[in-house]
């Protein structure tokens, strides 16, 4: 038994191509936009979170981290709460004329802390996606240094212990959102010819089909997050999870000591994931959102090809808690099922029995050799 999930796919998957010739090529994502209709309630979770508030008003809330990005949340007040959209930060403002020509909407400026210039679009879920240029970077706050470890061969702490601060985690930065679409296909293409991300591992179904996708952004020779953005099939558009950077697993695990303590909900972890290898630990804000520590994840320069594997609970994680079974469950309603049956009627590429495949595909045991 191995982890080697690529000799595991036995059929010729159909191949997601690289953009060819895409608009811009996003460094990174920049935010992400959520409804809330409590935003002290939203900032307490965030803090025992370990975010930093850059700004709260009565409207609206900007959330940071330890890191010079001045903003990688935006919380605006709504009635109801719900996930809005992304945002990418682009390199040129050139980037950003190109994309404003191309779907024919105007630069405007971005309100918040840095400010810059932005173009608001809409992809194929009707989720928003803030193209982002000219935000002014901040300072980088303190942030407690990473521990030095003793391995076997190796003693790089002596007469000293390993003691991590028992506080909310020194969270870095936004790492990645997971993306749930009917239009796997259209959303794809949609980000790769905007923003030229590159698919880094497809998961297939066992005809072959991509239902899944790992996407980083293109740097060239600089190293990317495997993922910052992932497309997921699913039968209606949803947020899935977001994830943060910090130290190390002790971070990680300190930070689950904290978030139990102040008695919010657990989702998952902690593990260490096979594609991206992050050390995981996922929590629920009081709506349901999900945000996960991570630590210590794969990074890839352009050049490294895309990996295909089969969609299955195995590729998840190589070690962890339990997978428990409803963390990707529909949480099923009316209001699912008619947007489960309207996306059937006039998506192209959804259809039931690929929705039936992909759920049944994670229903297997994530860990085999257990
Ligand atoms: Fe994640």
């Amino acid at each position: 038994m191995d982890l080697n999930l690529e000799e595991t796919l036995n059929v010729d998957p159909r191949r997601l191509d690289r953009p060819l010739d895409p608009i811009t090529k996003a460094w990174d994502l920049a935010y992400l936009r959520f409804a809330k209709p409590d935003l002290d309630q939203q900032a307490t979770f965030f803090k025992d979170f370990g975010f930093l508030i850059a700004e709260h008003s009565s409207e609206r809330l900007y959330v940071n981290g330890t890191g010079p990005t001045p903003y990688f949340l935006v919380v605006e007040k709504s009635a109801k709460p719900d996930f809005l959209g992304v945002a990418f930060e682009l390199t040129s403002r050139e980037d950003l004329e190109a994309l404003a020509a191309h779907d024919g909407l105007q630069i405007e400026p971005a309100e918040g802390p840095g400010g810059g210039e932005r173009v608001r679009l809409t992809d194929p879920n009707g989720f928003s996606v803030d193209a982002l240029y000219g935000r002014a970077q901040g300072t980088q706050q303190p942030m407690r240094k990473a521990q030095p470890h003793n391995t076997p061969t190796k003693k790089s702490r002596i007469n000293q212990g390993q003691r991590g601060p028992v506080s909310p985690p020194d969270v870095m930065r936004l790492g990645h959102v997971v993306v749930m679409t009917p239009d796997f296909e259209g959303s794809m293409a949609w980000y790769q010819k905007r923003f030229g991300i590159i698919p880094t591992d497809v998961l297939c179904l066992s005809d072959g089909t991509p239902v899944l996708a790992f996407n980083r952004c293109d740097r060239g020779e600089t190293p990317a997050d495997h993922h910052s953005i992932v497309f997921a099939t699913f039968p209606v558009k949803g947020y899935d999870h977001s994830a943060y950077e910090v130290h190390d697993l002790d971070a990680v695990g300190l930070g689950q000591q904290m978030l139990k303590q102040k008695g919010h909900k657990h989702e998952w972890g902690i593990g260490r994931h096979i594609l991206g290898s992050q050390i995981f630990d996922y929590w629920s804000d009081q709506d349901g959102h999900k945000f996960e520590h991570f630590a210590d994840g794969d990074v890839f320069t352009s050049d490294y090809e895309t990996g295909y594997h089969p969609m299955t609970s195995q590729g998840l994680y190589q070690w962890g808690a339990d997978f428990p079974p409803d963390f990707v469950k529909p949480k099923i309603s009316i209001g699912f099922l008619l947007e489960f049956i309207h996306n059937l009627r006039t998506v192209p590429g959804l259809s039931f029995k690929k929705v039936r495949m992909m759920l049944a595909s994670t229903g297997g045991k994530a860990r085999p050799w257990l």
